[in-house]
């Protein structure tokens, strides 16, 4: 019942087609969508939206999910050894670096100078810095790794025709970043130590940019942000509070995962549109 009306919707969108397609309807060049406040832009920001990549995704999430965050032991300091607990865990050593008196452009330049761990480039962030809404991923592929800007490959293409069709889109409303903000050698999963060394970059995107939402991208991201051993499918489609903050955060899945996973595109729909909904709240 429930996918019926889903399809209904799909149909009634054109979403039917919403998939990574060259030929589909949201293959050409994409528009703002209606409806959404837009603010002024500083024109930095602007400078930042690059174009998108071809080829090899970063293809990360099985369609069976292990239920946690993966803490490899290689090369990690003796308190990751464990499956972490959260980035905070990375508290156990005393305090990390203070980035809380950086802007933007210090943060970027702080991250730039850390170490890139094997990364051709670091993968900061992309889109609109004053925007509602906060995308964050798991980590960078090879094209972002390339490109030095998030979400650039397939995956990508298919968030922005996600988010186009709720009319979101990185030019106007929407800032999307990763948990990790270097490419893991090999496309592997970030380990505990990664997540926690970059964790305090992604706290103070947050801080400077104060999203209405959160939306976590998959498993990673989403038990990271939410400081839980949650399986995915427990912590989808639903509204969560970000812990500590004035934060709702929604889970959904990975775009890669869609990708190789097109049944689930209903349900991700449903979350798409408890992301209109939120929006629309926050704007009426
Ligand atoms: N997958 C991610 O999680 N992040 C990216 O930037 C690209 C693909």
């Amino acid at each position: 019942m429930e996918s019926r009306s889903c399809q209904h919707d799909l149909q009634a969108l054109g979403l039917t087609e919403w998939t990574f397609r060259s030929d589909g309807p949201f293959s050409g060049a994409l528009r703002p969508g209606p409806g959404l406040r837009q603010r002024p832009k500083p024109a930095a920001d602007m400078a930042q939206i690059a174009g998108s990549g071809s080829s090899a995704d970063r293809d990360k999430e099985a369609p069976h999910e292990p239920e946690t965050i993966k803490a490899s032991a290689e090369g990690a300091p003796a308190k990751f050894k464990a499956p972490m607990q959260g980035p905070r865990a990375a508290d156990e050593d005393g305090p990390g670096p203070d980035l809380s008196g950086m802007d933007w452009a210090a943060l970027e330049s702080y991250l730039a100078g850390c170490d890139h761990r094997g990364a051709a480039r670091p993968v900061f962030g992309v889109g609109a810095r004053a925007g509602d809404v906060l995308i964050v991923g798991e980590a960078p592929g090879a094209n972002e790794d390339q490109q030095g800007v998030p979400f650039v490959g397939r995956a990508g293409k298919l968030l922005d025709r996600m988010l186009f069709a709720i009319g979101c889109s990185r030019e106007h409303n929407v800032y999307i970043t990763n948990i990790c903000k270097f490419r893991p050698p090999d496309n592997r999963d970030p380990t505990a130590a990664e997540v926690a060394a970059d964790w305090p970059i992604l706290e103070r995107q947050i801080e400077l940019m104060a999203p209405r939402l959160v939306v976590a991208l998959g498993r990673v991201a989403a038990q990271t942000l939410l400081d839980s051993k949650e399986p995915l499918g427990k912590l989808r489609g639903r509204m969560h509070r970000y812990p500590q903050r004035e934060l709702d955060v929604l889970v959904t899945y990975h775009p890669a995962y869609l990708l190789r996973s097109p049944q689930q595109k209903a349900r991700a729909w449903d979350d798409l549109r408890m992301i209109a909904r939120c929006i629309g709240d926050l704007e009426s």
